[in-house]
């Protein structure tokens, strides 16, 4: 028998979201129900809204979140009703090229519930990135689930599901921040100060913060930026040159995903430096480079999925040294809000107003 139960729908490009009855099945085999009890609201969400992600209308929105399974299908040996789980968008499926190869960080079948959750009227749902979590109860694959200590807060914990995970990953994982490196970081929200944070968990000693809003670059030096630069009034390749002995960073990170931003942290890498990209452009966007510029800095240019996570590997981790002090997730929670205060909780992103608004349950 179906869960019935509100989330938050987006029905079509650009329109208000809204808050809907849903239909979540019970779980078929190697899926599992899980009751969420935090979920952030992340620019994705905004994303899928604004019809930037793809056209599949209904969305249902929300996918960085923490939860208590409640219930699991045929199968299911990884999680059991009661465990305190994060939700991830890469279920691992073990089997395809990237998994065979020993990447599975870069799996490229990742499993999602093979179910489908609705409207009252039958009408079936896209659930942002195979989750869908600004809903009450929500379906998953069992693989979506992965185990945390429940000594973690589900407003902290959650925000490993996307976010900050995203952007953690985007410095340490992808671009390869270690000690004594030199980090500069475009845009200063949720992901980018994620960004900030884990380059200085990996021991980077310069980390610059650029932005367009003071407050956001305030902020940043609470997460670990030892120098901002506000772009909309300086020129950032130049102030980052002038803090890096007019060499530039060994690693750029651009959580914008803007043509202009990428361009800059293109320039603003010294030589064998790399560029990661980690905001989501939308699908209008290109760029243009001289091709001797791409050669002749040599280092590498790349693109960060979700930090290049492993769930199972990285979650517990992070949980584990944000319950020893080390790691400040509770940072990045501007304000817990309801189910009903989602799209006013877009605006005062688009406002800059906040890094991240958490829905509670
Ligand atoms: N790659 C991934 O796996 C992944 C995961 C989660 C989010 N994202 C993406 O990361 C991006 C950031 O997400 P967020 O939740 O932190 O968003 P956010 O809206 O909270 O933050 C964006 C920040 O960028 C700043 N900004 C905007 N334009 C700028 C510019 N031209 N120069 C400098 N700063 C500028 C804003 O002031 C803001 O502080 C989004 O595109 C989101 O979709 C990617
Ligand atoms: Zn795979
Ligand atoms: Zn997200």
């Amino acid at each position: 028998m179906a869960y019935e139960v509100r989330g938050v729908v987006a029905r079509g490009k650009g329109a208000p979201v809204g808050v809907e009855t849903i239909l979540v099945p019970d779980p078929g085999p190697g899926e599992a129900v899980v009751d969420v009890q935090a979920c952030g609201v992340c620019h994705t969400d905004l994303h899928y809204r604004e019809g930037g992600i793809n056209d599949e209308f209904p969305f249902l929105l929300g996918h960085e979140a923490a939860g208590l399974v409640s219930a699991v299908g045929e199968g299911v040996t990884n999680v059991a009703v009661g465990d305190f789980v994060i939700l991830n968008w890469r279920a691992v499926c073990g089997q395809c090229r990237a998994c065979l190869r020993g990447k599975p960080q870069y799996c490229f079948a990742t499993h999602n519930a093979t179910q489908k959750m609705t409207l009252a009227d039958g009408t079936e749902l896209s659930p942002a990135l195979g989750i869908g979590a600004f809903v009450e109860k929500t379906l998953v694959h069992s693989g979506q689930c992965t185990k945390v200590d429940p000594a973690a807060p589900a407003t902290a914990a959650g925000l490993l599901g996307c976010g900050v995970m995203a952007g953690v990953g985007a410095a340490i994982n992808t671009g390869g921040v270690g000690r004594g490196d030199s980090v500069a970081v475009f845009g200063c929200g949720g992901v980018g100060d994620a960004a900030i944070a884990g380059s200085r968990l990996a021991g980077a000693s310069t980390i610059i913060a650029v932005d367009l809003d003071d407050r956001k670059l305030e902020w940043a030096k609470g997460m670990g930026a030892t120098h901002t630069v506000n772009s909309g009034q300086t020129d950032p390749v130049e102030a980052i040159k002038a803090l890096t002995g007019g060499f530039g960073v060994d690693v750029a990170i651009d959580a914008v995903g803007h043509p202009k931003v990428f361009e800059q942290a293109f320039y603003a890498r010294d030589l064998a430096g790399t560029v990661v990209l980690v905001g989501v452009p939308n699908p209008t966007m290109t760029i243009e480079l001289p091709l001797i510029e791409v050669f002749g800095r040599g280092g590498a240019l790349k693109s960060s999925w979700y930090g290049d996570c492993l769930p199972s590997r990285d979650f517990p981790m992070l949980i584990d040294l944000y319950l020893q002090g080390r790691f400040d997730l509770d940072a990045f929670v501007s304000e817990t809000i309801g189910l009903d205060d989602v799209e006013a909780a877009f605006e005062k992103m688009h406002r800059g107003e906040v890094l991240r608004s958490v829905v509670v349950f």
